[in-house]
């Protein structure tokens, strides 16, 4: 049974906003589950429904075995680290970590005994007597987990937490809440608007957008079977490609026709595609499926392309490719031994079998 549930779940704030709508997850015991979407699409509130802090408009939200609708925040086994960590300033550290317990009545060995131990989890037991305006960024939200922590619950959730600290510190305290998770196995529910903490941090990632979730699977399996073009351009970074074109037949065999140049649909995509025959279509490559054609021993000439090389951005090992035709531009990610120089037209090959057709409509994943 999941750990976790909502069931149909909707939240109309009081301005009117639809802020989440008819949305349905289950957490499973002991996972790690993701919730990635840009700014707005209503991650926060997913998790304010289920620590209790927000009302729920419709539907059912139940915690292990029991509906949570109408149980009060303080009874929800739950403990969430909040974005702003929400520090009290003028307690110190140990004040800090303690103070949920103190408030639920724990015994002050009780609360002595769980203190030390997040402390000693969390590499703080030197700061405990300082105040959170005498901490680092890196510092305030360990503080933030040890409050969580302490309090044993079925399930965390964390709401962004890395969101304030510098780029490296961020990699260093994801890797921390990896070991976090492995230490204590307890369900955890974290939000975030990186895409690369979802796909390095989830058991699961459940991708949003506009209040509702468009997709749940691993990492993995989004990556690389995104049901639609938003989630294929969210996750994944540099962005999928996204090439505007029409399918054309050509003795009886399928091609991609971007104007400038025409790519041949692979085998397995082909039925899929023959009701798209002269219409228009948008072609999706990840950009480390594009490589430069010097580098292919044996490249499918009907995969290759030659199109105009505007610049090239060396970014250490690897370098992109920026990449322009008179319609669409995109971008290729290759070894920084080769590349090629910018200002010219370059030999490319698609690798066709990667490729993802999408509905310029519907904007649907046809194959
Ligand atoms: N207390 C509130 N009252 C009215 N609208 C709100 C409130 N909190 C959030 N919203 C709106 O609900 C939507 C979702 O917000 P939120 O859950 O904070 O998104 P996220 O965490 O994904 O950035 C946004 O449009 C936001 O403006
Ligand atoms: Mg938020």
């Amino acid at each position: 049974m999941s750990q976790v549930s909502l069931c149909n779940v909707t939240k109309i704030y009081s301005n009117n906003t639809i802020a989440v709508q008819n949305l349905n997850l289950g957490v499973e015991n002991r996972e790690l589950m993701v919730l990635v979407g840009p700014s707005g699409c209503g991650k926060t509130t997913v998790l304010r429904m289920i620590a209790g802090l927000e009302d729920i408009t419709e539907g059912k939200i139940y915690i292990g075995k029991y509906l949570a609708n109408n149980m009060a925040a303080r009874d929800r086994d739950v403990a969430m680290v909040f974005q702003n960590y929400a520090l009290y300033p003028y307690m110190n550290v140990y004040e800090n970590i303690a103070f949920g317990l103190k408030l639920r009545g724990y015994p002050v060995p009780e609360i002595e005994k769980r203190v030390k131990e997040a402390a000693q989890i969390l590499g703080v037991e030197r700061i405990l007597q300082r105040r959170p305006y005498e901490l680092s960024g890196g510092e305030r939200q360990r503080v933030a987990v040890g409050r969580a922590i302490v309090r044993k619950p079925l399930v965390f959730l964390f709401d962004e937490p890395l969101s304030n600290l510098d780029a490296n510190l961020r990699v260093q305290m994801r890797a921390e809440i990896h070991r976090l998770h492995r230490r204590l196995r307890t369900t955890m529910i974290y939000v975030t608007h990186d895409q690369l903490e979802a796909m390095t941090l989830g058991h699961r990632i459940a991708v949003m957008r506009d209040g509702k979730i468009l997709q749940i699977d691993t990492p993995v399996s989004i990556y690389n079977n995104p049901v639609n073009k938003f989630v294929a351009g969210f996750i994944g970074s540099p962005p999928m490609n996204f090439i505007n074109g029409k399918i054309i037949k050509k003795e009886g065999r399928l091609y991609f026709d971007e104007g400038l140049f025409q790519v041949k649909v692979s085998e397995e995509s082909r039925k899929s595609l023959l009701n798209y025959v002269s219409k228009k279509i948008i072609l999706g490559i990840r950009p480390e499926d594009i490589y430069d054609r010097l580098f292919v021993s044996e490249a499918p000439p009907e995969n290759t392309l030659k199109v105009f090389l505007e610049v090239v951005e060396p970014m250490g090992s690897e370098s992109y490719l920026y990449l322009k035709t008179k319609e669409n531009r995109f971008t290729a990610k290759v070894a920084s031994s080769q590349k090629p120089g910018s200002g010219q037209d370059v030999e490319l090959v698609f690798d066709m079998p990667k490729v993802h057709f999408f509905d310029k409509d519907t904007e649907k994943k046809i194959v």
